[in-house]
């Protein structure tokens, strides 16, 4: 079972923004020296979601700073809000910088308060990802000597002249990922062999979502390397709260969860006619969504949960520790209780080499 560390912390105001972003600095090291594969990086932008608003800069600084070979997995990054060549341009750096250890997963984007503030239209998204990700996959795959290439989206265009720089390390770009919220997304990905990221699924849910996208790349022919390798480093986030009892876990997950569905409706209502975040989803029962989307207990429950997806094929989770406004003592508690009582139990969770295709 491999574990990244995935950082999409909240904030409950400017005066603690800086605290959060240094805690999840120091979580991640320290996760990684522990064992953790890799550091999950989302891209959210002043909507109190992700405190740190741009994943392509955490990661460039994260990178010097990790342990070596972490792998660096961005999910995701808001093609939309992007100029696609300079998005291009960063994309590669970061490749470079993190020596090839880079996953980039490109997403439509969320939330319309932050598409709004950027002067993007929500409404549009699908179509304006469609167009940037046409415009930066042209851009990465020009070369010194090629024809000029006219690029354009509904809110820029341009011409470039030579090929983007800097280059991707050793190769046209680093590999993509896509981020899934039902099977046939997954089935798609499969079908190009992209890595995929998930969240909100029971463990039944989660399998079966693994199976199509095992299906859809055996189908169109890949090879076991490639396959395996898929399933190696996509993966499922959870958000984890690691207590001395259960039923002190629980309640606090309970907890967390209020907060961030008054979150929700407090955001939502900032913009006019802005789309309700369904923080505890449809039924409006905060079990069902820790049913879909924690990991909590004691240390020795929580090893039992992810025993028993590991027994039942899955391999890779990632692992959200600092959420819903915790203070550092908070998420350390969870963390640190993680790594000491929990992470001996998966002594297959090391990192290892990139695998076929990466
Ligand atoms: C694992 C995961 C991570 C995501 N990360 C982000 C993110 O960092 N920023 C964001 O705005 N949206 C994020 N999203 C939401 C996506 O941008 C998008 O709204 C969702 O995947 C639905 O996209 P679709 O309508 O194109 O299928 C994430 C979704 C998933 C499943």
């Amino acid at each position: 079972m491999k574990f990244t560390y995935y950082v999409n912390p909240q904030t409950s105001g400017a005066e603690h923004d800086a605290d959060i972003i240094e805690t999840c600095i120091d979580q991640a090291v320290r996760a990684t020296h522990a064992g953790f594969v890799g550091v999950g990086l989302t891209e959210h932008h002043f909507s109190e979601f992700n405190t740190y608003s741009s994943n392509l800069m955490m990661a460039a600084h994260l990178a010097g700073r990790c342990a070596p070979g972490t792998r660096f997995i961005h999910a995701a990054v808001i093609a939309p809000l992007h100029n696609p060549i300079s998005l291009a341009e960063h994309i590669n750096l970061m490749d470079v910088l993190t020596k090839g250890n880079t996953i980039v997963g490109l997403a439509t984007g969320g939330d319309a308060m932050e598409f709004v503030g950027l002067g993007r239209n929500p409404d549009r998204k699908h179509e304006d990802f469609g167009a940037v990700l046409t415009a930066l996959k042209a851009a990465w795959s020009m070369k010194e000597g090629d024809a000029p290439l006219e690029w354009s989206t509904r809110f820029e265009a341009g011409t470039i002249y030579s090929r983007v720089m800097p280059s991707a390390y050793h190769r046209e770009h680093p590999p993509l990922a896509r981020m899934t919220i039902s099977d046939k997304a997954a089935y798609d990905a499969g079908l190009v062999a992209e890595y995929i990221y998930m969240a909100r699924l029971e463990l039944a849910e989660l399998l079966k979502r693994l199976d199509i996208y095992r299906g859809a790349m055996a189908g169109a022919g890949f090879s076991k390397d490639v396959i395996e390798d898929r399933l190696e480093w996509s993966f499922c986030f959870r958000n984890v709260i690691v207590r001395d009892s259960d039923a002190e876990a629980h309640d606090e997950a309970i907890r967390r969860i209020q907060m961030l569905h008054e979150y929700g409706l407090r955001t939502s209502a900032k913009i006019p006619g802005g789309a309700l975040k369904a923080v505890i989803g449809p039924t409006g029962d905060p079990e069902e969504f820790v049913r879909k989307q924690f990991i909590i207990g004691s240390a020795s429950s929580v090893k039992d949960q992810i025993d028993a997806y590991r027994s039942a094929g899955v391999r890779h989770l990632g692992m959200l520790f600092n959420f819903a406004f915790m203070s550092p003592e908070e998420s350390n508690a969870s963390l640190e209780s993680f790594i000491r009582d929990v992470l001996p139990a998966f002594s297959d969770s090391g990192r290892n080499g990139l695998g076929a295709g990466a």
